[in-house]
């Protein structure tokens, strides 16, 4: 069995998964529920001047049967005094030593800053997350995303901070920005110790038809929100693998954004994460969803020989370079497997209006083997490999698993990148691009 221990920017935790600041991180009571059920760390909700909330707060994105393929939220950071929540901090640390406790922060000044990074350090947390993320409301009063989206501003504040902090110290990012390196680069400038990516998106998940007014409404009027949860997962692992592979960051990284299953939390950790947090899943789910996720990443380590997080850690960064290093000549074609088809003729739909028309339609008495549920008589799809370009969308649209396979093919070509050709060009070496084989 695997060691998932991790020790993150020095923070110790027996597993890379903690609770994301939110909702399910708001009390002592949730964080104890959440440790009972395996997770091993809790980024408290963040903590601040309190605020005022509106109702309500949530909507979704339901795709066909999926409920909650995105969420959507206009909450603020925590609405419950600082005294509560430090105080409950310290009771969560006295009963779970060993596990980690993260006080996220979000103030104004200076001196708050100052104040709220020594009183985290007294209540016992393990650590604190800056919190620069938050995308609607604060960012109105100067802070969340309206620090995040500023480098320049990010390390200032960020410079307080370090100026007063004893514990480790995280970087909490906006993905509301072009280039999210530029502030991941400002964090490790200012001295913080990891950054943790990303935060909501700025989103707008559906207007009412009836009303016209896009959900959630208060009072008949609406605002932008911060999107999470499954849909926002490429987004979010995008720019992990960025940060990840930006020799100017070089800051441990903690996953989050729509991760809710072994699977995810697996490839997150390919591309650089340690440690991975968890928001939208908990409040879809609740915290159990973290027995099936230790268990599937034991599994999955030790199917790969990896003894812990750190051999998987970061082993995918590497293999995502710019387009320019691709090679132009490699080439792969769909195959279909006959014993799995079933006749559904959706590849042939998608290659011919949505592809580039190579996939033919013939008598089923020409194909031998089709696989069961076939209706009889109906024509069977078969790609003609010369006219096609390897995209995948037959595979995609493709219902069953495995039944459309892109085969790499040899077509006698040396390998040449694109990069390679401007070279060449340059040098006169070569006249024009080749076509398409
Ligand atoms: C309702 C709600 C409230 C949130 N509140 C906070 C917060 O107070 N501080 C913070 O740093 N992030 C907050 N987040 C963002 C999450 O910590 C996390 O970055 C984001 O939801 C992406 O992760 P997920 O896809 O697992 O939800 C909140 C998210 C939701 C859905
Ligand atoms: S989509 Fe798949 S199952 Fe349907 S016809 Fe094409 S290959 Fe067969
Ligand atoms: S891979 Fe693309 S081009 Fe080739 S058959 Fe499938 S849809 Fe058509």
């Amino acid at each position: 069995m695997a060691d998932l221990s991790i020790n993150f920017a020095g923070i110790s935790s027996p597993n890379p998964f903690w609770v994301a600041s939110g909702p399910p991180a708001n009390s002592a009571y949730q964080a104890h529920r959440a440790f009972e059920a395996g997770w091993g760390g809790v980024v408290w909700k963040t903590i601040g001047e309190p605020i005022v909330n509106v109702a309500s707060r949530y909507s979704a994105l339901n795709v066909g049967q999926a409920q909650i393929v995105g969420f959507n939220n206009i909450e603020l950071i925590t609405d419950r005094s600082p005294e509560t929540n430090f105080r409950e901090i310290a009771e969560v640390k006295k009963r779970w030593p060993n596990h980690a406790v993260i006080a996220s922060l979000m103030v104004d000044t200076r001196e708050q800053w100052h104040e709220y990074v020594k009183r985290s350090a007294d209540s016992g947390a393990d650590g604190i997350e800056l919190n620069y993320g938050c995308p609607h409301g604060m960012c109105e009063r100067g802070m969340g995303s309206a620090v995040g989206q500023q480098p320049k501003v990010l390390e200032e504040i960020t410079g307080w901070v370090m100026e007063v902090a004893t514990i480790p110290v995280i970087v909490k990012l906006t993905p509301n920005i072009t280039d999210v390196t530029a502030p991941a680069r400002a964090a490790r400038r200012a001295g913080a110790d990891a950054i943790s990516l990303i935060n909501t998106i700025n989103s707008i998940t559906n207007v009412n038809l009836d009303t016209l007014v896009p959900e959630p409404y208060v009072a008949g009027q609406s605002t932008h929100g911060g999107y999470c949860g499954p849909a926002v997962k490429p987004i979010a692992m995008n720019m992990v693998q960025s940060c990840a592979a930006d020799p100017d960051v070089g800051l441990p990284i903690s996953g989050i954004g729509g991760i809710g299953t072994w699977r995810d939390a697996a490839e997150f950790i390919a591309l650089g994460s340690t440690s991975l947090q968890v928001c939208t899943a908990i409040m879809h789910r609740g915290f159990r969803i973290v027995e099936d996720m230790i268990e599937g990443l034991n599994d999955y380590l030790d199917s790969k020989g990896f003894e812990t997080i750190y051999d998987l850690s970061g082993k995918s960064v590497a293999s995502v370079q710019n387009w320019n290093t691709l090679d132009l000549h490699y080439q792969r074609v769909a195959r279909i497997d006959y014993e799995k088809c079933i006749g559904c003729n959706l590849c042939y739909i998608a290659c011919e209006d949505g592809a580039h028309q190579c996939i033919d339609l013939i008598s089923p008495d020409e194909r031998h083997g089709i696989g069961p549920g076939r209706l009889p008589g109906k024509p069977v799809p078969q790609v003609r490999e010369e006219d096609c370009v390897g995209c995948n969308l037959c595979s995609l649209v493709c219902p069953v698993e495995d039944c459309i396979n892109m085969t790499p093919i040899s077509n006698g070509k040396e390998p040449l990148t694109w990069k390679q050709y401007e070279e060449r060009l340059a040098k006169g070496e070569m006249a024009s691009i080749p076509p398409h084989p």
